[in-house]
């Protein structure tokens, strides 16, 4: 059978895990962050490091490749990823890019600072289309989302101000363009004032994966120990799997 590592800062990879292991048959060991979280805001040295060390840890499962669920890893060091471990490595961020270019008309892409900051999303989409991505830096998010608020007054508020690009503009399109973003995907609905397509890209990537072998497992590590996670774990994934928990990554 297939062993795929797949790693995030936290718990935004394990919405896309829950996608990849529905429609998917592999082993999945999952390394989720969430004693550093978030990674959105650190300087690129740090995450790239962080990375390193999230991929020397799922080494000793025998992988056959990766899929690194967090967009801000992806843009910083997947190249790094690659040269340093010799092994494949897919990207959600370049599927977030595949998954865009089959719809119409222009787009919000919504994301950490890290993404944003460097243009991936925007400079991909627009170099193989004639289309504009705005582009929203939605610092509040990831840090509401690991507190356990998928609702609430506090992430409307928040998100009245990332959508509002969309909403002015009434933009056909809102690119996922973070991991955690999807576990919100009803509150971003709920926020918008025009008719927009949500794109969440690890959808696309577990249709794309196609694994079926007729066995498969789930492992989730995460760096700390919080009823909170544990809960929210349990809230995502709609497949069996065993939660184990790291401290420090060694
Ligand atoms: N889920 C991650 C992403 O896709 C990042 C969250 C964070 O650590 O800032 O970018």
């Amino acid at each position: 059978m297939t062993n795929i590592g797949v790693f995030d800062s936290g718990l935004g990879g394990i919405a896309v895990l829950n996608e990849l292991a529905k429609k998917n048959d592999a082993n999945f060991y999952y390394l989720g962050d969430n004693l550093r979280v978030p990674y959105g805001n650190r300087p690129k040295e740090e995450i790239k490091k962080f990375a390193i060390e999230l991929v020397t840890f799922l080494e000793r499962f025998d992988i056959d490749f990766y899929i690194i669920a967090c967009n801000t890893i992806s843009v910083t060091c997947k190249d790094y990823l690659i040269e340093h471990f010799k092994k494949k490595f897919i990207a959600i961020t370049d599927m977030a890019v595949e998954a865009s270019l089959e719809y119409e008309g222009d787009y919000l892409a919504l994301a950490t600072k890290a993404t944003i900051s460097s243009h991936y999303i925007k400079n991909k989409i627009e170099a193989k289309k004639d289309a504009t991505v705005y582009e929203m830096a939605a610092l509040k998010l990831v840090d509401l989302i690991e507190e356990g608020y998928l609702e609430g007054p506090d992430l409307d508020e928040a998100l009245r101000e990332y959508l509002y690009p969309a909403n002015d503009k009434a933009l056909e399109n809102i690119i996922l363009g973070c991991t955690h973003y999807p576990l919100i995907k009803d509150q971003i609905q709920k926020n918008l004032t025009c008719q927009a397509n949500i794109i969440d890209p690890a959808i696309y990537l577990a249709d794309k994966l196609d694994l079926r072998s007729g066995e498969k497992g789930v492992n989730i590590f995460m760096t700390k120990k919080s009823a909170k996670t544990e809960r929210l774990i349990d809230q995502i994934m709609e497949v069996d799997y065993k939660l184990n928990y790291l401290g420090d990554i060694k």
